[in-house]
């Protein structure tokens, strides 16, 4: 079987360099990578590295090797074309189909998946040009992946890191997956909570649940493969930040709560995936409980948390936004999934049989997805991205059109 081709697109910024970690996992991994740098970009990592990280020659204009029409076969041919670091130029450029070096030509001439993976300073990536470029070619079926937050060039913190690079490459691998086919989330936002809260009783000692935050980390992966603007609202999972979704990092349910209803205001499905402790110890102590001699321990007193998928799906941000909800269940499992779905008031609920070896940091599931209108979709026994698409193919049926 021929191997999947794909064209490392790189452009002038200071990541250059982190993209030699994502062509290895790309080669690694049976891909056949032919890098297409920017001039600016050999300015920060040379063509000897390219060439011999990719195994293949490297060329940055259109004038090598005229004779085999460079600026059109490469793109024509490629299953994925993936750009990292992708500069505000670069962006702009695409945006506005310019041709003026070979990457740019090969964007104009692939017919594959494209994905950008944006790095720059925060102000350039806030400014409403680069804006708009990106929801441009997001229209167009591009994936735009948002940038990561942390440390820039220099002294500067904030939003414009390029997502670590094994990050990237799992968005590549699901849009080499997907193919084609048109990233049917683009231009919405989704919200997804995941993992599980805990409710501290001491500075040292909590109550908490067995959610390890895979499954949501899944439907947050595959979203953003989808071209989704992903808000993921993570509880304690201790899971690398997956490339391209916004993560916001809480502890309690009243953290997740308040994150929660402020991601939806603006969105168009809400996922709560997190297992959201029902109560929390009534007290909080500031200082660490002693035990006392050989006094029995107090009885621990317990108050009830609110319920974030009721208050959800009740108060929605706009009448067509979509709520999903989860059921973990141990008993009698899709008569309490129908009666959960009822009581929550939710569109779409993903059931599944939880025990002490299933489901609880597992890479699989098995799930049945009750819909509010009656239909019920069983989901075999399979990798939790795969539970993901399905739970994405039935929001998409569900969005209204924009
Ligand atoms: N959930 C929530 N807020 C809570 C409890 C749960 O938003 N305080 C959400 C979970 O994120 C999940 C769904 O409700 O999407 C179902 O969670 P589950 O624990 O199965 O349901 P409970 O309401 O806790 O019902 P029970 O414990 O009685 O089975």
């Amino acid at each position: 079987m021929d191997r999947p081709k794909v064209v490392l697109g790189v452009a002038g910024g200071i990541a250059a360099y982190k993209a030699c970690e994502l062509l290895r996992s790309l080669t690694e991994s049976g891909h056949d990578v032919t890098v297409v740098p920017t001039a600016s970009a050999l300015r920060f990592v040379g063509e000897a590295t390219w060439s011999a990280l990719s195994g293949r020659p490297v060329s940055t204009e259109v004038w090598t090797d005229v004779h085999q029409v460079p600026h059109v076969r490469i793109g024509k041919a490629a299953d994925l074309v993936v750009v990292a670091p992708a500069t505000a130029d670069l962006l702009a450029k695409a945006a506005h189909g310019l041709a003026d070096d070979l990457l740019t030509n090969t964007l104009l001439t692939a017919r594959c998946p494209v994905v950008f993976a944006p790095a720059m300073h925060t102000e350039m990536w806030e400014h409403p040009a680069t804006q708009e470029n990106v929801a441009t070619l997001r229209r167009r079926g591009a994936v735009v992946i948002e940038p990561a937050v942390g440390r820039l060039t220099g002294v500067d913190t904030g939003k414009g890191r390029l997502p670590d690079p094994a990050e990237i490459f799992e968005v590549c691998r699901r849009a080499l997956a997907r193919g084609v086919q048109a990233p049917d989330l683009a231009g919405r936002h989704v919200v997804i909570t995941a993992g599980g809260t805990r409710e501290p009783l001491d500075p040292v000692r909590f109550l908490g649940n067995r959610s390890s935050g895979k499954q949501g980390f899944a439907l947050a992966g595959t979203a953003v493969a989808r071209g989704a603007r992903v808000t993921l609202i993570e509880a304690n999972t201790g899971l690398a930040d997956p490339a391209g979704a916004d993560v916001v990092h809480v502890g309690t349910a009243l953290e997740l709560r308040d994150a929660a209803l402020k991601a939806a205001s603006d969105a168009d499905v809400v996922v709560m995936a997190a297992a959201v402790a029902d109560f929390r110890p009534a007290d909080y102590a500031p200082g660490k409980i002693k035990k006392k001699d050989d006094a029995e321990p107090e009885p621990l007193a317990l108050v009830r948390n609110p319920d974030i998928l009721v208050q959800l799906s009740a108060e929605r941000a706009a009448p067509g936004q979509v709520v999903v909800g989860f059921a973990a269940e141990t008993d009698d499992v899709l008569a309490n999934g129908r009666a959960k779905l009822r009581r929550k008031g939710c569109d779409l609920l993903v059931v599944n049989e939880v025990g002490a070896h299933k489901t609880f940091g597992a890479e699989e599931n098995e799930a049945v997805i009750l819909a509010a209108d009656g239909g019920e979709t069983p989901v075999p026994f399979g990798p939790k991205e795969a539970l993901a698409d399905t739970v994405w193919d039935l929001v998409v049926a569900r969005l209204r059109r924009p």
